[in-house]
C-alpha cells in the first residue's frame, strides 16, 4: 500500500434548497467526519472540505414558486445548513459555498482550460421551450402523458409508474410544470464533453486499477461502462449559475454537475494558499464522500474532467452508502418525510452523540437501511447507557469515592488483568483498520468493545466486593479500569465526539492522539479526577410516542394532501348523456393476455350478448377472482384492437387517489343489461 503525505478528504456538497436531513448524515457526512477526525488524530496532514451547492434548477424553480431571487433562497439554506454541521459536530475544515466568486472564477477557469485545449464538442440541438415562462425546460419540468403506460404524469426524464426512462420528445401531450403552457421546440447551442473518448481509460483506471473500490460503487461504474459513454452535456440555458465563459454564450451556464465538484477545488483555494499540494501532489490521497445517487459524477465525470484538464489528482477512494429510510419509508424533503437535524436538537438538546451513535451502527453502507425511532430508543438505552455510559460512571464514581478521585497504583497483576490489559490494543487495531477500509459501523462496534470488556472486567473482579476484604487489590483493578475508560475517550472519539471531550474533562486528561490508544499508562498514578456527570440518560418511551405520532401526522397530512379530486368536467346535456349505453354484465371468464402486465380479457354476459373485453386491472385483481362477478359496462363503445384482441366495449372503474382502479359494481343482484342510468 501506498504512503500518503496528506489527505484530502471532500463531503459532497448538498444542495441549499432544503435543510440537512438523517439520510445525509448517516450516507455521507457522519462517515466523512469520523475518517477525518481519525486521520487528524494520527497526526496526518488532512484537510476536510464542504460547502453548499447553490446552482441547478430546483433552485430557480423554488425561488420562482416562493416569488423570491434564487440568492434569498441559498442564503437561508447555506446558514442553516451550515449551523447543523457545526452543532453535530461535522468536522469540516472549511464549509463554502459555489455562489463565492472565487468559486466563479476557478469554474471558469477550468471550463475555459478544457475549451481551450478542444476538449468540448460544440453542438447544436432542440429543446423544450417554455414560451411564457422564457425559459429552456430541464426534463423534469416537462410532464405528458407515457407512451408506454399511459400515465399521465410521466416526466420528460422517466414515467414513475413503470419506470420506464423517457426523453422530453416521446412523452404524448407534453406540458410545462413551470407555467402549464405547450413547451416547443427550439434550436440551441451547447458544450459536450465526450465521455466516449474517456471510456477506455476510465474502465482501465475504475475497473482494473480499482477493485479495491466498495462492491456497490465498483458495480455502479461497471454498468456505466458497460453500456458505453455518451457525450455529455456541460452547459445549459439558464440565468442562474456560473456564465459559460466564451464568447456568444449568452444566457447559458455551466451544469450544476460541472461546476459543483470544482466547489472542491475552490473552497480548498478559499481555505489555504497551499491548496495545490492538496491538489496537484500525487503524494495525496483524495477520498469523495458521498451517497450512491452521486456515484456517476464522482467516480466517472469528474474524474474525465479532471483528466481532460490534466494537472489535478484522480480519487483514491469514492466510499458511497446507499440510502437510509425513515421508519420503511422513503426520505423525502417534499413529502417532509425525514428528521431534520436543526429539529432533532429541539426536540433532543445536547443529544448529537446518540443520534451519531445510531445512525453509525445503522448505516447503510451495503444495502439501503432504515432508521426507526425505536432502534433508536434501543441504542441509547441499551448500548449507550447500559454498556458505556455504565462502565465509565462506575469507574470513576468508585475512584471518587475509594481514593477521592487519585489514581490508585497498579500492583501486581493476575492473568485476567493481563487479559483485558491486552486487549485494549487489540482493539485499537481492530478499530484502526475498519475505518480504514472505510467500515465505519464495524469501527464503532468494535469501540464498543472496549467498554464492553471494562464492563466485564469489573463485573468479575467485583472491586465493590473485595474492597471489604483485599483493599491493594482493589487498587489494581481500579487502575486497569482507569486505563481502559482513558482509552475509550480516543477509540471513541471519532464517534461520540461531544461525550468523549465531557468524559476527558472528568478524567482530567487530553493527549489526544492516536498513537496513545492501546496504552496502558495513560493515567499516571497520583493523577487526579474530576466528579463525574451522567454520560447518557435513558430515553424515556414517551419521547419516542411523540416522534412517532410526529411522523403520523405527517402522513396524515399527505395523504389528504393527495386525495385531491379531479376537478369537474364541463356540463354535457341529457341527450349527449343519454347517446351512451351503461349496463351491467357478468364476468364469465378472465384470463391474463400474455406479455402484458395490466390486462385482463374478459369473456362478459351483457344481457345483449356475450363478448370480450380487454381490461387494464391485472394488477389490482386476479382472474379467477372475478369470475362471476357483477359489474358496469359501457356498451356501446366504439370496438378496439388491444394487442390484436378485439374488444367491444369497456369496463367502468373507480380510479383511487394512488391511481389503483376498482370495479363499479351494483350494490344489489339485477340481471345482466340493466341499464344504468
Ligand atoms: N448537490 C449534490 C447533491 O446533493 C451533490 C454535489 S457534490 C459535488 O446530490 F461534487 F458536485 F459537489
Ligand atoms: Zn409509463
Amino acid at each position: 500500500m501506498k504512503n500518503y503525505k496528506r489527505y484530502l478528504i471532500t463531503s459532497a456538497l448538498p444542495y441549499a434548497n432544503g435543510p440537512i436531513h438523517i439520510g445525509h448524515l448517516a450516507g455521507v457526512y457522519i462517515p466523512s467526519d469520523i475518517y477525518t477526525r481519525y486521520l487528524r488524530m494520527k497526526g496526518v496532514d488532512v484537510i476536510s472540505i464542504c460547502g453548499s451547492d447553490e446552482h441547478g434548477v430546483p433552485i430557480t424553480l423554488k425561488a420562482r414558486k416562493e416569488g423570491v431571487n434564487p440568492q434569498e433562497i441559498v442564503d437561508r439554506y447555506h446558514s442553516l445548513n451550515k449551523k447543523a454541521f457545526e452543532d453535530f459536530g461535522i468536522a469540516f475544515d472549511i464549509y463554502s459555498r459555489t455562489s463565492n466568486k472565487i468559486h466563479f472564477e476557478t469554474a471558469s477557469d477550468f471550463f475555459r482550460t478544457l475549451y481551450n485545449k478542444g476538449e468540448f464538442i460544440e453542438k447544436s440541438s432542440e429543446q423544450y421551450y417554455d414560451e411564457e415562462a422564457g425559459c429552456f425546460l430541464a426534463d423534469r419540468y416537462i410532464v405528458g402523458t407515457c407512451p408506454h403506460c399511459g400515465n399521465e404524469n410521466a416526466y420528460g426524464d422517466q414515467c414513475e409508474k413503470c419506470g420506464t426512462s423517457l426523453s422530453p420528445n416521446e412523452l404524448i401531450n407534453p406540458h410545462s410544470t413551470v407555467s402549464g403552457s405547450k413547451p416547443v421546440l427550439r434550436e440551441t447551442l451547447h458544450w459536450y464533453l465526450p465521455l466516449d473518448k474517456y471510456e477506455p481509460w476510465l474502465k482501465k483506471w475504475i475497473l482494473e486499477d480499482h477493485k479495491d473500490w466498495k462492491t456497490n460503487v465498483y458495480g455502479q461504474c461497471k454498468s456505466w461502462l458497460d453500456q458505453g459513454l455518451q457525450p455529455r452535456a456541460v452547459s445549459r440555458d439558464l440565468d442562474w449559475g456560473v456564465p459559460v465563459p466564451v464568447e456568444g454564450a449568452k444566457g447559458k451556464v455551466l451544469y450544476v454537475w460541472f461546476d459543483a465538484p470544482i466547489g472542491y477545488i475552490s473552497a480548498t483555494k478559499e481555505l489555504t494558499p497551499d491548496w495545490e499540494k492538496y491538489w496537484k501532489d500525487k503524494d495525496t490521497k483524495l477520498v469523495h464522500f458521498i451517497g450512491k445517487d452521486n456515484i456517476v459524477f464522482h467516480c466517472i465525470i469528474f474524474p474525465a474532467m479532471l483528466n481532460a484538464e490534466g494537472s489535478f489528482i484522480l480519487p483514491e477512494n469514492v466510499p458511497a452508502n446507499e440510502f437510509l429510510n425513515l421508519e420503511n419509508d422513503k426520505i423525502s424533503t417534499s413529502r417532509n418525510w425525514a428528521v431534520w437535524l436543526h429539529e432533532y436538537l429541539e426536540d433532543f438538546p445536547g443529544k448529537q452523540d446518540v443520534l451519531r451513535y445510531s445512525l453509525c451502527a445503522n448505516a447503510p453502507e451495503t444495502k439501503d437501511n432504515d432508521f426507526t425511532w425505536k432502534d433508536f430508543q434501543a441504542r441509547n438505552n441499551n448500548e449507550l447507557v447500559a454498556i458505556l455510559g455504565n462502565f465509565v460512571n462506575r469507574t470513576l464514581v468508585l475512584t471518587n469515592n475509594y481514593y477521592n478521585g487519585e489514581v490508585p497504583a497498579r500492583g501486581k497483576t493476575d492473568s485476567n488483568d493481563d487479559a483485558a490489559l491486552n486487549e485494549i490494543g487489540r482493539i485499537k487495531e481492530n478499530v484502526e483498520s475498519s475505518i480504514e477500509a472505510y467500515r465505519f459501523r464495524e469501527a464503532l462496534k468494535e469501540a464498543m468493545n472496549l467498554a464492553r470488556l471494562g464492563n466485564k472486567y469489573l463485573a468479575d473482579a467485583e472491586p465493590w466486593k473485595v474492597i471489604k476484604t483485599d483493599p491493594e487489590r482493589v487498587k489494581t483493578i481500579m487502575n486497569i479500569a482507569l486505563q481502559i475508560t482513558a482509552n475509550l475517550t480516543i477509540v471513541c472519539e471519532p464517534f461520540l465526539p461531544f461525550s468523549m471531550d465531557k468524559l476527558r474533562g472528568w478524567l482530567n486528561f487530553n493527549d489526544l492522539k492516536w498513537s496513545n490508544a492501546g496504552k496502558s499508562d495513560l493515567l499516571e498514578t497520583g493523577h487526579s479526577i474530576n466528579k463525574p456527570g451522567l454520560l447518557f440518560d435513558k430515553i424515556e418511551d414517551e419521547e419516542i410516542t411523540r416522534q412517532i405520532d410526529k411522523l403520523l401526522a405527517t402522513k396524515k397530512a399527505n395523504e389528504s394532501a393527495s386525495t385531491k379530486t379531479v376537478p369537474g368536467k364541463e356540463p354535457v346535456n341529457f341527450d349527449d348523456f343519454s347517446k351512451i349505453d351503461i349496463r351491467t354484465a357478468t364476468i364469465l371468464e378472465a384470463e391474463k393476455v400474455p406479455k402484458t402486465t395490466k390486462l385482463l380479457k374478459l369473456k362478459i354476459d351483457t344481457g345483449l350478448d356475450i363478448r370480450t373485453i380487454v381490461s387494464g386491472i391485472a394488477e389490482y385483481y386476479e382472474p379467477k377472482a372475478i369470475i362471476g362477478k357483477q359489474i358496469s359496462i359501457v356498451a356501446n363503445l366504439e370496438p378496439r384492437k388491444i394487442k390484436g384482441i378485439e374488444s367491444k366495449g369497456m369496463i367502468l372503474m373507480a380510479e383511487d387517489k394512488d391511481g389503483k382502479l376498482v370495479m363499479v359494481s351494483p350494490s344489489g343482484k339485477v340481471s345482466n343489461g340493466s341499464m344504468i342510468k
